[in-house]
């Protein structure tokens, strides 16, 4: 039996031993959650995000807007009673790279869908002092522009390898979906889709 002096006296032996123990506990703690039904079934209702959505979920990510905002309900009663029912994984099935958040500056999104109307979006993402005066979060006046997204199919067709499902058709009828659209209706559709197959209070 090592004794716990010589492991701490020896720096070689302490290393592998602590990349030994990190291993085994990493592999039991990550690997059954890629089987585990209640980490790869989406909620019920649950749908692949629709071109729009998909879109728009990408302007999110590129205005940083997860720097600020969380997707993240946790099961703690100040949370459920401001957002509602607290994040289930299957939630998260088709969020490929999760958008968690672990700043907030502002609320947590995850239930935003429906809470306003496009509208409230529109004028909120142009200048949220016109609709919330103490706003401290930053205005988005350029998201009136046309949205280009070349990539939409081969985006969709990459999401496939990960189990998405769209359809031939889907994919297809996917850059028809995005013409005449503006980055704004995009991330509103985004928006407005969070949420709303959450599990009920
Ligand atoms: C610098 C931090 C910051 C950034 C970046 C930011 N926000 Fe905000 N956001 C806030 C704050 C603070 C509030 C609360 C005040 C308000 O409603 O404007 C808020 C509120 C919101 C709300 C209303 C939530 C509710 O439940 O009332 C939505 C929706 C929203 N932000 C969306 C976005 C989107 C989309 C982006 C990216 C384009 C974004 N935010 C970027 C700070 C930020």
């Amino acid at each position: 039996m090592i004794s716990h002096e010589t492991i701490e006296k020896n720096l070689g032996l302490l290393i592998v031993l602590t990349i030994l123990v990190v291993s085994v506990g990493g592999l039991v703690q990550i690997v059954p959650l890629f089987f585990q039904t209640s980490t790869t079934t989406p909620v019920a209702g649950l749908k692949p995000y629709t071109a729009l959505q998909l879109s728009g979920r990408d302007i999110y990510i590129r205005e940083g807007c997860v720097g600020c905002h969380s997707q993240m309900v946790r099961p703690f009663r100040a949370e459920t009673e401001r957002y509602g029912h607290y994040s289930v994984a299957g939630e998260y099935v088709y969020d490929r790279p999760f958008l968690w958040g672990s700043k907030r500056t502002g609320p947590d999104l995850h239930r935003v869908g429906g809470r306003y109307s496009d509208a409230w979006h529109v004028a909120h993402l142009t200048n949220p002092r016109d609709v919330v005066p103490e706003s401290n979060m930053p205005a988005y006046p350029w998201l009136d522009r046309p949205l280009k997204d070349a990539s939409i199919q081969a985006k969709m067709r990459t999401l496939n390898f990960a189990g998405h499902g769209y359809t031939e058709q889907e994919i297809n009828e996917a850059t028809a979906a995005l013409e005449g659209k503006t980055e704004l209706d995009a991330l509103i559709a985004y928006l407005q889709n969070l949420g709303v197959h959450a599990p009920k209070s």
